[in-house]
């Protein structure tokens, strides 16, 4: 892509108009300052999708989506970033500068390089299917249920026997080896002399982005043997974690019904979507990771894990549970009967019985307790305790009240016991979630961000929210700030970090810095949504002491942390006897008392 200057984007950024933009995709009313609509992100029937025309940003209250207009297209429509500004530049008429950024022309080319070795690897391999040598593995495949039209559909090939057959054929093709190994799809020989094909005589998976293009393949083994699976390494072109298998075929019918089927392997998904359950998609062989849960969260608002139903798939279930934690899904578990795993069960009772088992499903809380009853003797006291106490903290998380109270009340049913006894243990849990040592709460608060006692930390963060809000009208007064109270020892961990950038940005330019430069200096996720969440909200009430108020309420708070930390060292110092200690610490306190009066 040519090389851009800062100046050009603002100029697309400025001419394409937010408002513009995203009324092409989705019906925007105006309400004060901003446009709402229904968010084309997540499914929902009130608008929580609100678009800024002053700060040419937009923000989805619901799932955490936001950005500008390049991020919108980058999200909406699936376009890389310099595609996203080439599509805007040529709407809005503006012309890219020519010159380029040395070495990024070569970059580009590169991966495009490495794109078409896939492509041509992907056709290769399909081809080999029908040649004679691939007549095995087109057995095999018959042997697997899997219907011509589907190994169409998924692109499904065969690897030659042969150690060098795909590398002669790229070769033919003008790539040189070099270029096939960081494709992943030849090993250099050890000593230096000479490559071999990754992959022989192995069913090939390809493996698509969600945009369709081929980054990467699956291999199995036809008749026993090891690996049973093969997976390209990571390119430059394929992060595992970043990736979902079938992902791109499922996506219309995510979109459709907002629902996802995550699975364990490539057999599965093929399965699924062979009997009708086109939602599909499945990790790589490696634990679902936070990312692919956030990527699967933007088209879906209910996950079903099919996994299997043996004690590894239970774990892994559980796993998958947790990566979701704070994500705004219904999470459901299928159960399979048995023990079988999704591909056998559908392949024995077919397509309508596993969306019986879908309908079926237990939320990931019931499925939990579910194994719990396993796990447990609830006829006993100690089982019963065991029970409650391990429910606890997901009890403690669940973002509806009604869902506890539910949840609760089917607990009471199973165990016997009184709802009153399990709210009494949940007190207790909350007490100790707030108790916790600074180190929980560190980790505790970055689960936070998103997750349950949001309101909770909400309240705490009130202030320095406000104070961030008011940075982000007038960039300037981050300094004062600075002088005041400081960066450092905020609560939310996040405001640091924006203080510190804005500054930075302040420092750098003659111009104070808008939103959508701010998000663009800033590098974690987690900084990002709560910038664009605090300026998509509603504006603070005009109040000349707004500023002061809020620096008071944030001295006042360091200082009462500061006044309790105090009573225990000197009730600690107490126990030891230690009586200059004492003393020493009571004055301390009594001075740190009188600076709090002096704030009030
Ligand atoms: P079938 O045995 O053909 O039914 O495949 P499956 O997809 O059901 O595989 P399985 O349940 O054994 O494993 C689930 C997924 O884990 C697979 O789809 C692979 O992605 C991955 N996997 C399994 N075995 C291996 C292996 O030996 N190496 C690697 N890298 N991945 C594996
Ligand atoms: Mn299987």
């Amino acid at each position: 892509m040519p090389y851009i200057s800062s100046e050009i984007l603002e100029q697309i950024r400025d001419a394409a108009d937010i408002v513009d933009l995203i009324s092409e995709y989705v019906v925007l009313k105006q309400r004060g300052r901003n446009f709402v609509g229904l968010c084309p992100f997540h499914s929902e029937k009130t608008p929580s999708f609100s678009v800024n025309p002053e700060k040419q940003i937009f923000y989805c209250f619901g799932c955490g989506a936001g950005g500008d207009v390049f991020t919108f297209l980058m999200q909406h429509e699936h376009m890389e970033f310099p595609e996203a500004v080439q599509f805007l530049a040529e709407k809005t008429g503006i012309r890219l500068e020519q010159n380029r950024e040395p070495g990024e022309q070569a970059k580009t080319e590169q991966l495009n390089r490495l794109y078409q070795l896939n492509l041509l690897a992907a056709r290769f391999f399909y081809r080999a299917l029908t040649a004679k040598q691939g007549k095995n593995a087109a057995a095999y495949l018959v042997t697997r249920g899997i219907t011509p039209e589907i190994r169409k559909k998924f692109a499904l090939g065969y690897a030659f026997e042969a150690w060098d057959s795909l590398l002669k054929y790229l070769e033919t093709q003008g790539f040189n080896p070099k270029e096939i190994v960081q494709a992943g799809l030849a090993i250099a020989k050890e000593g230096g002399t000479g490559y071999y094909d990754r992959f022989r005589n192995r069913v090939m998976f390809p493996i698509q982005d969600q945009r369709g293009r081929f980054i990467a393949f699956g291999g199995r083994v036809i008749d026993g043997g090891e690996p049973k699976y093969l997976n390209s390494p990571e390119t430059a072109i394929f992060q595992k974690k970043y990736t979902l298998y079938g992902l791109k075929l499922a996506l219309p019918e995510i979109r459709r019904t907002g629902k996802a089927l995550i699975m364990e392997g490539y057999m599965d998904v093929i399965s699924a979507h062979q009997h009708g359950h086109t939602n599909a998609v499945a990790s790589l062989g490696t634990a679902f990771t936070r990312e692919q849960a956030r990527l699967l969260s933007r088209y879906a608002q209910e996950i079903i894990i099919a996994y299997d139903s043996d004690n590894a798939g239970i774990q892994a279930a559980l796993r998958c549970i947790s990566i979701f934690d704070g994500l705004d899904v219904r999470l459901k578990v299928l159960e399979i009967p048995e023990g079988k795993d999704p591909d056998e069960y559908l392949k024995n009772k077919g397509g309508e019985a596993f969306g019986e088992l879908i309908n079926q499903a237990p939320t990931a809380f019931e499925y939990k307790l579910n194994l719990s009853l396993k796990q447990h003797d609830a006829t006993t006291v100690q089982g019963k305790v065991e029970i409650v106490k391990g429910l606890l903290p997901d009890l403690a998380k669940l973002k509806s009240s009604i869902a506890r109270q539910e949840y609760i009340k089917l607990i009471a049913r199973k165990l016997n016991i009184s709802e009153e006894a399990i709210y009494q243990e949940l007190k207790q849990e909350y007490k100790l979630q707030k108790n916790g040592t600074a180190e929980d709460k560190k980790v505790n608060f970055r689960h936070n961000i998103e997750g349950s006692s949001r309101r909770v930390k909400e309240s705490i963060c009130r202030p320095e929210h406000d104070l961030l809000k008011l940075v982000l009208e007038q960039p300037e007064l981050v300094l004062l700030i600075e002088k005041e109270i400081g960066f450092a020892g905020f609560t939310d961990i996040r405001v640091t970090r924006i203080f510190e950038t804005i500054k930075q940005l302040l420092l750098a330019s003659s111009q104070a810095p808008d939103v959508v430069k701010i998000l663009e200096a800033l590098v974690a996720e987690e900084e990002k949504q709560l910038l664009l969440a605090l300026s998509s909200s509603d504006p603070l009430p005009v109040n000349d002491r707004i500023i002061e108020d809020s620096i008071k309420a944030i001295k006042l708070m360091k200082l009462k942390q500061l006044e309790s930390e105090k009573r225990l060292q000197i009730s600690q110092a107490e126990k030891e006897g230690n009586l200059d200690r004492v003393r020493e610490l009571t004055l301390l306190l009594i001075d740190l008392q009188k600076r709090i009066q002096s704030l009030k």
